[in-house]
């Protein structure tokens, strides 16, 4: 697959003879399939790529509690309620633990909030797009999250021990996450024909954003041939969104839903569906922060950032205290 990779990108990483022996050692490791841990000598280029996926991970987590954290308080039912809420919460975990992988690289949580509010971190796309309806409660659960577990099953291999193990409680949480996505689905699609049009407005809505979530196409990834090699990734983008239509496409039949594309068909050659991609134009401009949420989501972070200033000086001021008294003793 590296291999392939390499061509399709047409980017190329050091050879084993153009590395130091050091980074042919590290090389090795990973080779080998070993874990790589915080205090272990790692190229910088492996950390700062690393801390730079680990955050916008961790942010993607974070902002995207917002459009689902939207319909919490409108939620048709007690009990769906009680689930928005703990799925919301459970981002939050997410969030936290992503934080905390990227902290043993040496970078501070002040830093990566810094990054995020001041617009030079990225989160994943998805998260600029409205939620209009009950309907995307469903399309989320059942589509974002269900990309997210096709991209964060193989993370669970990757080559940063702390990044690693935290996927393995995060893929858990989503599998849950996107059950309960596709439970409202087939509510919705079960259901009066007005909820069954709103099912269907969410998945057209939300198919072409969801495949945007694996990132550019191979041959645009800036970063694919590298973080492959260094197994911080262990799929290409392409690889992964193909994976993702093959899996999805059968249960939109199943709901009695459309996927929002005449060229969705499967292809017995290949061995999955051909589909069309999405608008890259869009993509790209929504990563350039005119997505039609953009300001609206980081505005509510940055808001929220300030709002609990009071709580953080609290704290800080408590801990201050703390210490001079145990100084004292
Ligand atoms: N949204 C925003 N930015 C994106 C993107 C997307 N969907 N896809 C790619 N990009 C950005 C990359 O970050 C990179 O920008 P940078 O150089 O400024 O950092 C640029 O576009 C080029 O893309 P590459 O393919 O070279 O980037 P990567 O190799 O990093 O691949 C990725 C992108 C597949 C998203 C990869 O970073 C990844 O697998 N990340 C870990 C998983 C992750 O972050 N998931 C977020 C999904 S949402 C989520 O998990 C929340 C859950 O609750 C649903």
């Amino acid at each position: 697959m590296y291999a392939q990779m390499v061509e399709s990108t047409g980017k190329t990483v050091k050879t084993a003879a153009e590395m130091t022996p050091q980074e042919a050692a590290f090389q090795a490791r990973i080779d080998a399939g070993e874990k790589i841990e915080p205090k272990d000598w790692m190229p910088d280029a492996y950390r700062k790529n690393l801390i730079r996926q680990i955050s916008q991970h961790a942010h993607s987590e974070i902002v995207g509690q917002l459009p689902e954290g939207n319909w919490i308080t409108r939620a048709p039912t007690l009990e769906r309620k009680a689930i928005l809420l703990a799925k919301v919460q459970d981002e939050a975990g997410h969030g936290l633990y992503l934080y905390c992988a990227a902290e043993t690289l040496g970078i501070s949580r002040d830093e990566m909030y810094d990054q995020l509010h001041s617009g030079r971190a990225k989160y994943s796309s998805i998260f600029n797009y409205p939620t209009l309806t009950w309907a995307d409660m469903g399309a989320v659960g059942w589509l974002v999250d269900g990309a997210a577990i096709m991209n964060q099953v193989p993370l669970q291999r990757t080559s940063f021990g702390p990044y690693a193990r935290a996927m393995v409680r995060v893929c858990k949480e989503e599998s849950f996450h996107q059950r309960q996505g596709f439970d409202i689905m087939m509510k919705m699609a079960n259901g009066s024909d007005a909820q069954k049009r709103m099912a269907q407005d969410a998945l057209d809505r939300f198919w072409y954003p969801a495949l945007m979530m694996f990132g550019p196409s191979d041959k645009d990834s800036v970063h694919s041939a590298q973080s492959m090699a260094w197994r911080i990734k262990m799929n290409s983008n392409d690889e992964l969104r193909q994976k993702f239509v093959d899996q999805t496409a059968p249960q939109a039949d199943y709901l009695g839903l459309t996927v929002p594309d005449e060229n969705l068909k499967w292809n017995d050659e290949k061995g999955g569906y051909d589909f069309s991609q999405p608008d890259w134009d869009e993509f790209y401009q929504v990563l350039k922060g005119n997505g039609p949420c953009n300001r609206e989501r980081l505005g509510a972070r940055v808001k929220a950032w300030e709002d609990g200033a009071w709580v953080r000086d609290g704290l800080m001021a408590h801990a201050a205290k703390q210490d001079t008294h145990l100084a004292a003793e």
